[in-house]
């Protein structure tokens, strides 16, 4: 068995997905209880639909803010903190997630590919912020009265283009990439761990179950992420 210890390895990516905040209470978008079950992405997640009925957007924007904001880090992701605190240099986060729930839990160094539910910006004239008050108690501009957009990159907008370049980066130097709870169905996303691997770099996949893209992970541990982050982090003290 191929020892995936985080302690064994200088350079660490971490790359999560909605699996990884689902024993905090964040639902997932497919599988069991996933929010896409219920909502359509077309209707409350995209750009068209936000220019078509901004306040329905809201609406559902502001249902994830409090579903979310109600929800802690899980030890999963206090156990990455941990890691990136015993390697200050050595650990990245590269999410899919817009939860925050890294960033709670004490990561630093954490690369938002889908943006976050918190940041919010006005496409028409620049201005930008972060609230985490749920609901969102003003929906429109402070500087010119459009609606508030969320800082979410949605079905068919670009990933940002300094995040991507970062990512792919930390992805071309790694020598162990940890997935962790994605279904590997949404791209460019699902993709960028073919970049470590073909840097030779040994890729785990965190999942309980199997994804599209299994074949290219050497090791799969079939778990929660709380069950596999405590034995991939074990033997990693932070210090002092
Ligand atoms: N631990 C680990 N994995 C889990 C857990 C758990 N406790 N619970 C569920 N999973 C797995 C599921 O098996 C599934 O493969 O997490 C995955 C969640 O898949 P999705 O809901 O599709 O989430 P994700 O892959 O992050 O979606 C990618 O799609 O909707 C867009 O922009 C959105 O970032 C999102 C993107």
């Amino acid at each position: 068995m191929v020892d995936v210890r985080v302690r064994s390895f200088e350079s660490v990516v971490f790359f999560t997905g909605a699996g990884m905040s689902a024993e905090s209470g964040v639902p997932t978008y497919r599988g069991k209880g996933g929010i896409w079950k219920e909502y359509d992405h077309e209707s409350c997640a995209c750009q068209t639909a936000f220019e078509r009925e901004p306040e329905y957007v809201w609406e559902f924007h502001n249902y994830r803010r409090e579903l979310v904001g109600k929800c802690e880090p899980n030890e999963g992701h206090l156990a990455i903190a941990r890691a990136e605190r015993a390697r200050p240099a050595g650990i990245d986060v590269v999410t899919q997630n817009i939860d925050g729930l890294h960033q709670r839990a004490g990561s630093q160094r954490v690369h938002e590919l889908h943006g976050s539910l918190w940041k919010l910006r006005c496409d028409a004239c620049g201005w930008r912020d972060e609230d985490h008050r749920a609901p969102l108690p003003e929906i429109h501009c402070p500087e010119c009265g459009a609606y508030k957009r969320p800082g979410i990159v949605w079905f068919g907008d670009n990933l940002d283009g300094t995040t991507v370049r970062t990512v792919m980066e930390r992805m071309a130097s790694c020598d162990l990439l940890v997935s962790i709870g994605t279904s590997a169905v949404v791209y460019p996303a699902a993709e960028l761990p073919l970049i470590a691997r073909r840097r030779g770099a040994v890729l785990v996949e965190v999942n309980p179950e199997e994804t599209p893209l299994s074949e290219i992970y050497q090791v799969h541990m079939r778990c929660p992420a709380t069950e596999a982050l405590a034995e991939l982090c074990e033997g990693l003290e932070a210090p002092g």
